[in-house]
């Protein structure tokens, strides 16, 4: 699996089916990409705020794929017009070769348009397994004790972490979260989109390695393989 990041929490997951997470493109000063140059077979949304919900609507729209969310999130993207699959936690969806659970995060998770917030249900983070790698991508979220059972569960190969603060836990916390999850790589996100979210990811590293851990850190527009 080649595991691409486009800054903030936007991820693309291409193996034999390519997933694309929480694309928010346009307004990310970081994106090295434009909405349209994405190619994927389907996009997952982890909760309503902006700054995940993106571009989804319109990249569903025009690569004609579905969004997958929680069942208030594609209640409302398919409202505007894109094919959606609603889901809740505990289950999975499989989408040609990739399967897709859903579970909590500690968040909240408002879609707030032009002139009205939405119910987005609550946020969520997702397990993504194709080919063999498991990708446990925790959307916005603080840390939480059941980290711990989802990495008994799903023993990710893969976490992504969100570390910037305020709105999410920050990098310590991650390294937290981390021994809860016991993944073999972290990849941090969610930070140094803006200036309430600056973070340091470096300062994983050691804490990281003495519990076996890799952390790789990724500039936007880079690569993982795995
Ligand atoms: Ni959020
Ligand atoms: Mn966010």
């Amino acid at each position: 699996m080649k595991i691409v990041w486009f800054g903030h929490s936007a991820f693309l997951l291409e193996g034999s089916t390519k997933v694309l997470v929480d694309p928010f493109i346009t307004g990310n000063e970081l994106s090295p990409v434009k909405p349209d140059e994405i190619e994927c077979d389907i996009i997952a949304v982890t909760h309503g705020h902006g700054d995940h919900l993106g571009d989804a609507v319109f990249i569903s729209k025009r690569k004609n794929v579905p969004i997958l969310a929680i069942y208030e999130i594609a209640q409302y993207v398919a409202s505007k017009g894109a094919s959606s699959i609603g889901m809740n936690f505990g289950g999975t969806y499989t989408h040609k070769t990739a399967n897709i659970t859903m579970v909590p995060a500690l968040h909240s998770s408002g879609i707030t348009d032009s002139n009205f917030t939405h119910s987005g249900g609550v946020p969520a983070g997702f397990i993504i397994q194709i080919d063999g790698v498991t990708v446990y991508h925790a959307g916005d979220t603080g840390i939480f004790g059941d980290m711990k059972l989802i990495g008994e569960i799903y023993k990710p190969d893969v976490a992504l972490l969100p570390i910037g603060g305020l709105f999410t836990m920050d990098a310590k916390l991650a390294v937290k979260a981390a021994e809860l999850i016991k993944p073999k790589y972290v990849i941090p996100m969610h930070y140094n989109t803006w200036p309430p979210i600056i973070a340091n990811p470096e300062e994983m590293r050691e804490p990281l390695n003495n519990m076996g851990i890799m952390l790789v850190v990724l500039k936007p527009g880079e690569s993982f393989n795995l």
